[in-house]
């Protein structure tokens, strides 16, 4: 048994040097110099040198402040914009595609990295197993009848992990090959750099796009499963009153570090934007935004830079657009109840709760046809139409609270002490299922719960405390029982 999880370490830095190779040999081979800022803030600054003036681009300034924090690089486009050399903005398109998929595969390996702990705990159960059964293999009479059934319950813990391992090991076949892919097509930039033009761009943009859908897929791979665990709370700050909202941008990929920040559930306007966590936990560096409608409950996401919310004694869904700061659209929700007749146990008008996962945009509500069971409703971010819907036959209001993970709601059945997820309604097969996933309620009253797929963590307000919780999730594993 001890072999697989050699190989799963085998998988973890495949990713790894990838994942380096990526963002050291890549960027340079394609004239791409990448810093990054340590301490205070985890941006990400791009500084480059392209080709120069004549090839159509134009770096400036590079400045940080007196203690060292911000660090800012601006890279500005040509003179001409259009741009006088179309081949050298494919190639920044390019270069840009390679940065993206350095991001994802960052993703990748946090993601696996966390997985990976889920295995090694699993790892003591077994070692404790293989200690036993030795025992008892060199001294068969030192097992009671008691003894035995406790070693097989044991045994039948671990059989989950078989179907991991499984997934572990076809995923490493996956990265390798990609990692092959990676590398030829470096191969094709490093001919670039040499000799400038002399490629069919069309063709080298073909298979990064190749890459990137393939990348896309591996990483939904890895990234997908079901709920199993939820960590000890982290309180990031005190503020606000005992209901609200705060978040960050919920779309994967996503550089985007962002707070936001909506106190309170009943007509607020103000929206609190802080640059990043660090300022959040501090209360500094905010900006106001004041929205032109007033939102109800506390069901606001943040997802492509737009805040989408329930606008005020009414079913409309409201998308605002944060860098621009107007309203890009409106539309109503159709059917769904409001203004606090089916709110989530704590009340506060939280008729309806709108939500992101790895998979999209999700609208959670109910409708009188529907008995005030919960509808999950799949929405498009770009029309804010309801593209399909699911009635899970579970009571909104006999919910706490709820998220959504990997196509996968989680119901809580109380916003008070005790609270634990309870049910969990699958879209993808349309069915449901009773669980029993404890977490810990520290302040006794939540009154928002959502999950961030990008950080893959649990966002709460909790009698006035913003927490976090991260989540362990498994991939889907066949049962064993009737192998
Ligand atoms: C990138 O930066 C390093 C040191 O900062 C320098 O030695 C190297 O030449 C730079 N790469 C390119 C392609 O300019
Ligand atoms: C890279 O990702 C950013 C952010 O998701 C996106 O705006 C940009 O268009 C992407 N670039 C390319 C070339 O795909
Ligand atoms: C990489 O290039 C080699 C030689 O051109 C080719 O045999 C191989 O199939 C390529 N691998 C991938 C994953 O495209
Ligand atoms: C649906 O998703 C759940 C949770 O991720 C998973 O356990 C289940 O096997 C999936 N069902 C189908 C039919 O894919
Ligand atoms: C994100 O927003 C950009 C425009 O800002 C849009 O082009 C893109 O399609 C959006 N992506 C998704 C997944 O909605
Ligand atoms: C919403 O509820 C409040 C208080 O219950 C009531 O005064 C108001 O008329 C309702 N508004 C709508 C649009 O239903
Ligand atoms: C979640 O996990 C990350 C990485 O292991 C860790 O840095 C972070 O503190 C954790 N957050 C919580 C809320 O436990």
């Amino acid at each position: 048994m001890s072999v697989p999880l050699l190989k799963i370490g085998a998988v973890l830095s495949t990713m790894a040097m990838v994942t380096n190779w990526m963002s050291q040999t890549l960027p340079s081979l394609v004239g791409l110099n990448e810093t990054i800022a340590h301490g205070g803030t985890s941006e990400k600054i791009i500084s480059a040198l392209y080709p120069g003036p004549d090839e159509g681009w134009q770096i400036y300034s590079s400045a940080s402040d007196a203690d060292g924090k911000c660090v800012c690089t601006v890279v500005a486009p040509a003179q001409t914009p259009c741009g006088r050399d179309p081949r050298s903005r494919q190639l920044r398109q390019l270069t840009e595609r390679v940065q993206n998929v350095t991001q994802s595969m960052e993703l990748l390996d946090l993601r696996t990295s966390r997985d990976l702990q889920y295995v090694r705990d699993s790892e003591v159960l077994l070692r404790s197993v293989e200690n036993r059964v030795k025992t008892a293999h060199s001294n068969p009479r030192s097992l009671s009848p008691k003894g035995f059934q406790d070693l097989k319950r044991s045994v039948s813990q671990l059989l989950p992990l078989l179907g991991v391992l499984d997934q572990y090991r076809a995923d490493a076949a996956l990265v390798i090959y990609l990692k092959e892919e990676v590398r030829n097509l470096s191969r094709v930039l490093a001919a670039i750099q040499e000799e400038l033009g002399a490629y069919d761009y069309e063709e080298l943009q073909q298979r990064v796009v190749l890459l990137e859908t393939r990348l896309q897929s591996c990483m939904n791979k890895l990234g997908c499963g079901r709920l199993t665990g939820i960590s000890n709370p982290i309180t990031v700050r005190a503020s606000g009153s005992r209901f609200g909202s705060w978040m960050t941008d919920a779309m994967i990929p996503s550089s985007d570090n962002r707070v936001w920040s909506m106190d309170g559930y009943f007509k607020g306007r103000r929206v609190l934007e802080y640059r990043t966590l660090g300022d959040f936990t501090k209360g500094q560096n905010f900006v106001v935004h004041l929205l032109p409608h007033p939102w109800a409950g506390t069901g606001h996401v943040v997802y492509n830079g737009s805040l989408y919310y329930n606008k005020h004694q009414s079913n409309i869904i409201v998308q605002y657009h944060l860098r621009s700061r107007v309203v890009l659209l409106q539309r109503s929700l159709g059917g769904a109840g409001y203004n606090n007749t089916f709110p989530y146990s704590w009340g506060g008008s939280s008729d309806i709760d709108l939500m992101a996962d790895e998979t999209g945009l999700w609208a959670i509500y109910t409708t009188i046809p529907n008995g005030g069971n919960i509808v999950i409703g799949r929405v498009d971010p770009q029309t804010l139409e309801v593209r399909q819907t699911w009635d899970t036959g579970f009571p909104k209001r006999s919910a706490g609270e709820s998220f959504m993970i990997c196509g996968t709601l989680y119901v809580t059945n109380s916003h008070l002490a005790g609270a634990k997820i309870y049910f969990a309604y699958h879209t993808n097969s349309s069915s449901y299922e009773y669980t029993d996933i404890p977490f810990h309620n520290q302040y006794s009253h939540i009154s928002m719960l959502d999950y961030n797929p990008r950080e893959r963590a649990l966002y709460t307000w909790n009698n006035g405390h913003q927490v976090l919780y991260n989540v362990t999730l498994f991939h889907v594993i066949r049962s064993f029982g009737d192998a």
